[in-house]
């Protein structure tokens, strides 16, 4: 495929390269500042000229919660498939996948690449499932940062603990905080560290009276996410090229992984 990239900064370098691996042409590094981009904008509708001008076959968006949206109203309407990564603009999903329609474009989005994570998703919910079947098993999430991340808990670990209480209907509450008297049987535990440079850690910890049972995902580093980024475009390509995917959707990793 001939991919490219808005937004060249350290995601943008690491889905080239992924990119690349995969034995696809970046035709565009495309950036507002980086100096090593190929080309740099200074607004989406550049964006956009630049993009069809590279005759590219996909882009992939990495840039800037400020920015993204625009970015995606002058892309989508070009009817290449457009990947999503930059966060922070759910509350106009529908607005989006409104616009996807109308203009018969595709789009992918998710506010996290990895397979990995995306798997162990899935894992928690079959596992938060099966152990809600006995009361004897109480159940908590953990999750540790890098000293440089600004928020706690990690978008991650929220997610962990909505699945969990999807699947286990005795836990109604998120706690965040410490506890300064004994938790209720409802409410979940879902407590943070951050330390040193850990990239990103979130254990599901399920305890009775004779066991525990850990499940943890240990990101190495952020390859993981830019690989999902190049496999989602692949997998978004090839199925509007063999009609397996139609124009005019929006699509995700429970899509991709189902
Ligand atoms: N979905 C995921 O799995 C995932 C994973 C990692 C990061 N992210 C998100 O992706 C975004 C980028 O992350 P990053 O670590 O690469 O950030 P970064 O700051 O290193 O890079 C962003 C780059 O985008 C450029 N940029 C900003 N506005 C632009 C615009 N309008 N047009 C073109 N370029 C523009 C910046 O100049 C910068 O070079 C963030 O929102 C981050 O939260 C998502």
């Amino acid at each position: 495929m001939k991919i490219a990239l808005a937004g060249y900064g350290k995601m943008g370098h690491m889905i080239e390269a992924a990119a690349k691996f995969r034995g696809h042409d970046v035709v565009a590094t495309i950036d507002i500042s980086a100096p090593d981009a190929s080309v740099r904008v200074s607004s989406a509708a550049e964006l956009a000229d630049v993009v069809e001008k590279c005759g590219a076959d996909g882009v992939i968006e990495f840039t800037h919660p400020t920015s993204v949206l625009e970015n995606i109203r002058a892309l989508v309407p070009m009817e290449i498939p457009v990947v999503v990564g930059t966060t922070g603009w759910m509350e106009k999903l529908d607005e989006v996948t409104s616009l996807v329609k109308s203009s018969k474009g595709s789009l992918f989005y998710s506010s996290n690449y990895s397979i990995g994570v995306n798997m162990f998703y899935r894992m928690v919910k079959n596992a938060a499932a099966l152990m809600a079947q006995y009361e004897e098993y109480d159940v908590a999430v953990w999750e540790a940062h890098h000293r440089q991340k600004a928020d706690s808990p990690s978008g991650t670990a929220l997610d962990i603990a909505k699945l969990i209480m999807e699947a286990n209907p005795g836990k109604t509450e998120m706690i965040f905080d410490a506890f300064h008297e004994k938790p209720q049987n409802n409410q979940l535990h879902v407590s943070s560290t951050r330390i040193g440079s850990v990239p990103g850690t979130h254990t599901v910890y399920f305890d009775s009276a004779v066991d525990t049972i850990e499940l943890t995902h240990t990101v190495r580093n952020r390859e993981g996410l830019a690989m999902g980024s190049v496999r989602a475009m692949e997998w978004l390509f090839a199925g509007l090229e063999n009609g397996s995917l139609t124009r005019g959707q929006t699509y995700n990793m429970d899509n991709m992984l189902s």
